[in-house]
């Protein structure tokens, strides 16, 4: 599971590779399990990948939930009663093409191959397709019968459906109104890959959106719009995003459309986030099976009916490697071959640390003492790191390869004016900076559009 990289080449799309490295060497992402040889589909996150991952979900929160009227939040368990996969149709359907290689006995995802019936590992002759169920399954309880068995979630929106009466019940939403939800799912992928691109444990962010019957086609361009605007928001650039309409043969079972918000990755152009029309299905599928009455009257028009849903689903390891990937620059700083610098041009929002102080030189006590004072006094309100070590080109340098915006530098001039230089990460330029002006200036620039 070593992650050994090519070196990059300067001015070429960023390696997959490159950044898996970057990933590793510096705090985000490690393989889980590293130390037992790691487990296919699994990655843990170190302390600047919770970071990110944080940023990323509160930014997601922010936009679907809390600056909203009409969309409420929802925590629902990961282990559902199996009835719910029953109705959901995942118990049947949730199920994707295999075929085992009859040579190395390796086995692949069927719809995903170069030549149906060949190995691409050893060109061996590809057996014949099976449909596997991709739930991961358990036992509730102590005994490990068949009347115990229970299914990890494979996507959090269940959890939604089968809530829905009960958040129309105890809030005061009218359609049309949503339910969002982030939440770990699981699948047990075929075939995972491409870094944390194809995982079998991963978070979704997710919310179903309950509007009238007959509203669901300018609801569905409604949300693929704004959904469009929030990758734009945390600093995805607009040429890296495309959206693509399913073809029919691609539509899942319950859907009457969707619209996958893509990036390009360095392996491809891959979904990121889909944007399905779920009809009524998963309300009347419930309905059906529980018995329990799943549909809404609607004062304005004396009628009763099942709503339908418009789903906007994303995926926060998706989101993370394409915030990774976009943000990921290797650049010429000066003439000498040396001369390179790798650096995370995320946006400030979404950086793990906003600021970093330093003292410029470490063995002064009186500098190092109003660093630390400044530092302390930055750290309740912005994510902010100290460095100490080495030299502050060597600090800069290590700050451009997490993403740091800026980066405060203590010297005499400050032990004299109370000045810092600030040094912004993107243009490498300096400026002084009274230390009581650094708090107003940092929330000035995090409001910034590009902030
Ligand atoms: N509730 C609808 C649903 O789950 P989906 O397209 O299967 O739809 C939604 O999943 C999003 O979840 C995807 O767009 C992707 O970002 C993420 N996702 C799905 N499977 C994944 C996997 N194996 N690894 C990482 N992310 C995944």
């Amino acid at each position: 599971m070593a992650v050994s990289p090519k070196p990059a080449v300067l001015g070429e799309p960023p390696r997959l590779d490159s950044i898996a490295a970057l990933a590793k060497r510096r705090g985000f992402v490690y393989p889980s399990s590293e130390i037992y040889g790691g487990l296919n589909g699994f990655w843990d996150y170190g302390p600047l990948g919770v970071a990110l991952r944080n940023n990323l979900k509160r930014a997601w929160w922010y936009s679907m939930v809390e600056s909203r009227d009409d969309v409420v939040g929802l925590d629902s368990a990961i282990i559902l009663n199996p009835a719910v996969w029953q109705a959901s149709g995942h118990t049947q359907r949730f199920t994707d093409p295999m075929a085992d290689c009859q040579e190395c006995r390796r086995r692949w995802r069927a719809d995903d191959l170069p030549s149906p019936d060949v190995c691409p590992a050893c060109g061996g002759q590809l057996g014949e397709v099976r449909q596997f169920n991709t739930m991961f399954s358990t036992h509730v309880g102590p005994v490990a019968d068949e009347s115990a068995r229970a299914f990890l979630r494979p996507e959090t929106a269940q959890g939604i459906f089968i809530n829905f009466a009960n958040v129309l019940d105890s809030s005061r939403q009218k359609i049309p109104f949503g339910i969002a939800q982030i939440g770990r799912s699981f699948r047990n992928e075929i075939t995972t890959g491409n870094f944390i691109f194809r995982v079998r444990e991963f978070e979704q962010l997710e919310m179903e959106y309950f509007v009238r019957p007959g509203d669901d086609d300018r609801w569905w361009q409604y949300w693929i719009d704004q959904r469009l605007g929030w990758w734009h928001a945390i600093g995805i650039r607009e040429d890296s995003l495309t959206v693509r309409r399913h073809e029919p043969s691609e539509l899942s079972h319950y859907s009457k459309q969707t619209a996958d918000i893509e990036f390009r990755f360095p392996f491809g152009v891959k979904e990121l986030e889909g944007i399905a029309d779920r009809t009524d299905f998963d309300l009347k599928a419930h309905t059906a099976a529980s018995g329990r009455d799943l549909t809404y009257f609607d004062e304005e028009s004396g009628q009763r009916y099942t709503p339908w849903v418009i789903e906007p689903a994303a995926g926060l390891e998706r989101a993370f490697l394409a915030v990774l990937c976009d943000a990921y620059a290797e650049e010429q700083t000066g003439p000498k071959p040396s001369e390179i610098r790798t650096v995370l041009r995320f946006a400030p929002r979404m950086a793990p640390y906003k600021a970093a102080v330093f003292p410029l030189v470490a063995n002064k006590p009186e500098l190092h003492q109003r660093a630390r004072s400044i530092y302390e006094t930055l750290r309740p309100q912005f994510a902010t790191a100290w460095d100490q070590r080495g030299n502050v080109g060597k600090r800069y340098r290590s700050q451009d390869e997490i993403g740091t915006p800026w980066c405060i530098t203590v010297d005499y001039q400050t032990l004299e004016e109370g000045t810092v230089t600030v040094r912004d990460r993107d243009t490498m330029q300096q400026e002084r900076v009274h230390e009581s002006e650094l708090a107003d200036l940092f929330l000035s620039r995090l409001r910034e559009p590009s902030g």
